[in-house]
């Protein structure tokens, strides 16, 4: 797999297009997932995606999405390809809709065709749409030849799909809650480099199914039905001062710790929603006991972390990866499932 840091624009063959600059009609980008540790699990406002917490997230290397926009005056409306496939969902208007805001912005009336390719499962809990959105814009906007701040860009991403705002940054990611009514102080930023705190993640992937609900429903659901919603807000605004220190500090027990609780009691609110929303497998809870062993009895220095699916992120101290992957593979549903999908990524 090719080594892409962060996001980056790929060159490609440009195809000039009338009325848009040759140089900058078809553009292919490359853009990371990002896995949350303090989750982002409700909103403020449902329009502009404004979330009623803030989040910490750690950015991926090599996993994300690879995505060309290509504005072309013989297209009619806008058209999507996900993994080769046309889409005409609602993750279609969600595309349409973010591309007509960059052509606001460039005031500009031509359609796009967008082929994204994900090089992990896509809505399979493991962030693809974070990835998926930062692309998307990010590809967009320098077809249309904007040149707009990566606070611009994550904003425009955040209005596609809330994460995404955090994966235009490298390492630990802050999203902050903010309190305008417009967002304009709910932005991301990078709050620690990878450098100085190169920790590794291993996506261990139990299932490539894509989950029965998608987030952005789950979402309202939790928001709408789930008893324990307040006080899991309340919980996850209290827990940010403490999840900045332990990485501010690179104290690894803390931030374990403090990821677990944020990912349980996420997924605790959620299950308890009308009607009840279980993400988990039973070999995810497999990998969460094993992972505790790991960290519990045998000292290595690894946790996990979960978002809306079934698959599970582990997060290790960069030389504990070797005895962490080779944990991994001796999971026995690892052994057993061969060749039905689990594996490590
Ligand atoms: O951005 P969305 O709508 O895909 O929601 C993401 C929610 C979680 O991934 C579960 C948590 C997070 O902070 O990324």
């Amino acid at each position: 797999m090719q080594n892409y840091k962060s996001w980056e624009v790929i060159p490609v063959d440009k195809s000039a297009v009338q009325g848009i600059p040759a140089a900058s009609a078809t553009v292919r980008v490359f853009s990371p997932a990002n896995i949350a540790l303090a989750k982002y699990w409700g909103k403020r406002d449902l329009n502009l995606n404004l979330p009623l917490m803030g989040s910490i997230s750690i950015t991926l290397d090599n996993v994300g999405s690879f995505t060309t926009v290509e504005f072309d005056r013989n297209l009619e409306k806008d058209e999507f390809f996900l993994n080769k496939a046309q889409i005409h969902d609602a993750c279609f208007n969600r595309v349409h809709e973010t591309l007509s805001r960059l052509r606001a912005l460039a005031q500009r009336s031509i359609y796009a065709r967008v082929q994204s390719m994900n090089n992990f499962p896509t809505a399979a809990g493991l962030a693809s749409s974070a990835s998926g959105t930062s692309a998307l814009v990010l590809a967009a906007a320098h077809a249309l030849g904007l040149d707009l701040s990566l606070t611009k860009l994550s904003e425009l991403a955040r209005l596609g799909s809330g994460s995404a705002c955090r994966s235009f940054f490298d390492g630990f990611v802050e999203w902050k809650k903010g309190e305008e009514l417009n967002g304009s102080d709910s932005v991301a930023d990078s709050i620690l480099s990878s450098q100085k705190w190169p920790l590794k993640v291993f996506i261990v992937c139990v299932s490539k199914n894509e989950k029965s609900t998608s987030s952005r429903s789950a979402m309202l659901l939790t928001q709408q039905t789930s008893p324990y919603f307040n006080s899991w807000v309340e919980s996850a605004n209290k827990l940010l001062p403490s999840f900045r220190k332990a990485i501010g500090s690179q104290d690894f027990k803390t931030l374990a710790e403090l990821s677990e609780l944020s990912c349980m009691q996420m997924h605790a609110c959620i299950m308890v929603s009308q009607p009840p929303l279980i993400y988990w497998t039973p070999a995810t809870l497999e990998v969460i006991q094993l992972t505790q062993q790991m960290r519990l009895k045998k000292g290595i220095p690894v946790f996990y972390t979960i978002d809306a699916g079934a698959n599970v992120v582990l997060i290790c101290e960069p030389e504990a990866a070797h005895q962490v992957k080779k944990e991994i593979e001796s999971f026995e549903f690892i052994k057993t499932a061969v060749g039905s999908g689990a594996r490590i990524l």
